[in-house]
């Protein structure tokens, strides 16, 4: 397993689109494992193939305190959303900002396990919220893009000044 480079916004390569997976093979899989040692080492409670510059529909969750209940979600689609949440959230691609953005309360997701057995997931709450999230990355859409325009140059701007102190 390895640790994976995990993108910063305003990274360009953020805004590729996934394509679906077609075959479930052992790279599919150490992908699979690989962004979940990610996710965990990060710490992180979803992860989308997306931000580590694989540009196949593939996310890791694990919203659990006990950080052992994994969800891995290849080809992940939203059958069903209802009500609204305003749950704040993050993002490993976008440290140490934290904002609402619009969201349902609850999704209903269909997708495919990594070895390609078709599941469907009833989510609310967190869960809920950190599955739009990731499956916002697969469109290439980075949360930060919900906010106004006023908020999204200080997010950028602050990322510029850690960049710059981290150099
Ligand atoms: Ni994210």
């Amino acid at each position: 397993m390895a640790l994976l480079h995990i993108l910063r916004y305003p990274d360009a390569r953020l805004h590729k689109v996934a394509a679906p997976v077609t075959v479930f093979d052992d790279g599919l899989k150490q992908l699979v494992a690989d962004m979940a040692e990610s996710m965990y080492a990060a710490p992180g409670i979803g992860l989308a193939a997306t931000q580590v510059d694989v540009h196949k529909q593939v996310i890791v969750v694990d919203v659990s305190e006990r950080r052992d209940s994994l969800i891995v979600l290849v080809n992940p689609e939203i059958v069903e959303s209802h009500g609204v949440s305003d749950i704040e959230e993050g993002c490993l691609s976008v440290p140490t900002v934290y904002d609402t953005v619009p969201r349902a309360e609850r999704v209903k997701v269909r997708a495919y396990d990594q070895n390609g057995t078709p599941f469907t997931l009833e989510a609310q709450g967190l869960l809920s919220v950190c599955l739009q999230h990731e499956m916002d990355h697969l469109r290439g859409k980075v949360f930060v893009e919900y906010l106004s325009q006023l908020k999204q140059q200080r997010v950028r701007a602050k990322l510029a000044k850690q960049l710059k102190k981290s150099a």
